[in-house]
C-alpha cells in the first residue's frame, strides 16, 4: 500500500497515476486560488461567495490529507535514505517539498485556531501559500534558475550598469531640479525614485522635471533605460535558447543508448545525429507512415513496437530497429503502412538531415542501406513465393 501511495506521490513518476494526480493537484490549487481570489471581492453577492467559501475548505481539507500521506509514505521514498520510519517522515517534512507542503497548511490552521474570527482579508495568505505550492508543480522553473545562474556574469555586468546610471541620474536629477521641485528632487535619495521609474520605462508620472536640463536628461535616461532592458532580455532568451538545446541534446543522447544500432557508430558520430534527432511519443494503433506518401523522414525504434504492412504480409519490429529508410534511400513513395502495435518512443530523422549524415557519416548510411537490401530481398523472396 505506502508503495503504491509512494508511486503515485512521486513528483518524477511517469506513470499515468502520477501524472493524473499532478494534474489533479494543480486544477485542486487553481481552483482553491481563484476560489479565494473571488471572496477578496467586496461586491460578490452572498451566494457565489459561500460556494467559494466551502470550495476553499475543501481544498484546505485535501491538501491536510495529502500532506498526512507524504508524512506516511516518507519511509517508502527510495532516495529518503533513511531505514528508520521517524527519521525517513522527518527528513521529508524538513525537505524543500515537505516545507511547502507545510506552508500550505498554515492559512487552515490559522483558520481552524482562530475558530473562524479571523476576517476575510486573512484568505489572501491562502493565495500567497498555495501559490508556492504550484511553484513547486512548475516543471521549467529549474531550467529558469540554471539559465540565471550560467549567465550570472552578463546579467551581474549589466545590472551593475543599471546601478551605476541610476544613481548618476539620481544625482544630476537632484541638481537640475532640486531647487524648483524639492518636495520631490530635494535629495539624491529622493529623486532615485524618479530615476527608477524613467530608466525602467515605466512613467507613472509622479516625478516630472520641469526645466529644460532635467526634461533632456529624462530622455537620455529612458533611452538608457530601453538600452539595458534589451541586454537583460538577449542575455536571458540566448541563455534560455542554449540551455533548453543542451537539455534536449541530453535527453536525446540518453535515447540514443537505446538504440544500438546508432549507438555503435562511435561518439564523434553520435554526437553529429544527436542534434538532429527528434523524439516523438506515439499512442498504440498509431499511423506512423502511411503507404504511396512521400518520403519526409526516416525513423528509430527506442522503445515499442510497430507493423509493417507489406503486401506479402505483416512484419513487425521491435526497439533498437528502423523503419522508414527505403523510400528516403530509393528517392519513392513509401511501400507500406506502418503502425504502432504498443505505445512507442521514435526518434524521427528528416529527409534533409538523412541526405545530410550521408554525405558526412557514409558507414552509418551504408549500414541502413545493407539492412534496405536485406528487406528489398524478402520482399521479393515473399512476393515470389506467394505468386
Ligand atoms: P519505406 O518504404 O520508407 O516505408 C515502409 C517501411 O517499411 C520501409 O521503408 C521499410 O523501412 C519497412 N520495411 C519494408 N519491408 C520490410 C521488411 N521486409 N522487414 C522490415 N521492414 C520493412
Amino acid at each position: 500500500m505506502r508503495q503504491w501511495v509512494c508511486a503515485i506521490l512521486d513528483p518524477e513518476s511517469a506513470s499515468r497515476g502520477a501524472r493524473r494526480f499532478r494534474s489533479f493537484e494543480v486544477i485542486l490549487i487553481l481552483a482553491g486560488v481563484a476560489c479565494v481570489a473571488a471572496r477578496t471581492v467586496d461586491s460578490l453577492a452572498p451566494a457565489p461567495r459561500a460556494a467559494a467559501g466551502i470550495v476553499t475548505a475543501i481544498v484546505a481539507a485535501l491538501f491536510a490529507v495529502e500532506y498526512g500521506a507524504r508524512l506516511w509514505a516518507a519511509p517508502g521514498i527510495p532516495h529518503i535514505g533513511s531505514p528508520a520510519p521517524g527519521s525517513a517522515r522527518l527528513r521529508w517534512a524538513l525537505s524543500t517539498a515537505g516545507v511547502i507542503d507545510l506552508a500550505a497548511l498554515i492559512p487552515s490552521i490559522g483558520v481552524v485556531v482562530a475558530g473562524g474570527r479571523l476576517g476575510d482579508g486573512w484568505a489572501s495568505a491562502f493565495l500567497l501559500f498555495w501559490l508556492l505550492k504550484l511553484v513547486a508543480h512548475t516543471p521549467g522553473l529549474d531550467l529558469l534558475v540554471r539559465v540565471v545562474r550560467n549567465e550570472r556574469s552578463p546579467l551581474s555586468t549589466v545590472m551593475l550598469v543599471f546601478v551605476i546610471v541610476l544613481l548618476a541620474a539620481a544625482t544630476l536629477g537632484h541638481l537640475f531640479e532640486g531647487r524648483a521641485q524639492p518636495e520631490r528632487f530635494g535629495s539624491v535619495p529622493q529623486s532615485l525614485w524618479w530615476a527608477m521609474v524613467t530608466l525602467s520605462t515605466t512613467g507613472y508620472g509622479d516625478a516630472v522635471p520641469h526645466t529644460i536640463a532635467g526634461r533632456v536628461l529624462s530622455g537620455a535616461l529612458m533611452l538608457c533605460g530601453f538600452a539595458v532592458l534589451a541586454l537583460l532580455a538577449g542575455i536571458l532568451a540566448s541563455g534560455f535558447a542554449e540551455e533548453v538545446k543542451r537539455t534536449e541534446f541530453l535527453r536525446i543522447w540518453n535515447l540514443v543508448a537505446q538504440v544500438p544500432f546508432l549507438s555503435d557508430v562511435g561518439a564523434i558520430a553520435i554526437a553529429d545525429i544527436v542534434g538532429r534527432l527528434r523524439s516523438r511519443n506515439f499512442s498504440e494503433g498509431s499511423v506512423v507512415i502511411r503507404r504511396e506518401a512521400p518520403a519526409d523522414s526516416m525513423y528509430f525504434i527506442v522503445d515499442g513496437e510497430v507493423e509493417v504492412r507489406l503486401d506479402t504480409g505483416p512484419v513487425r519490429l521491435g526497439a533498437g530497429t528502423f523503419f522508414g529508410e527505403m523510400a528516403l534511400l530509393d528517392r519513392r513513395p513509401r511501400r507500406a503502412d506502418v503502425l504502432t502495435t504498443k505505445a512507442s518512443v521514435l526518434l524521427v530523422l528528416n529527409a534533409a538531415d538523412f541526405y545530410q549524415i550521408a554525405g558526412e557519416q557514409p558507414t552509418l548510411i551504408a549500414a541502413i542501406e545493407a539492412e534496405a537490401n536485406r528487406r528489398r530481398a524478402v520482399n521479393i523472396a515473399a512476393g515470389r513465393a506467394g505468386n
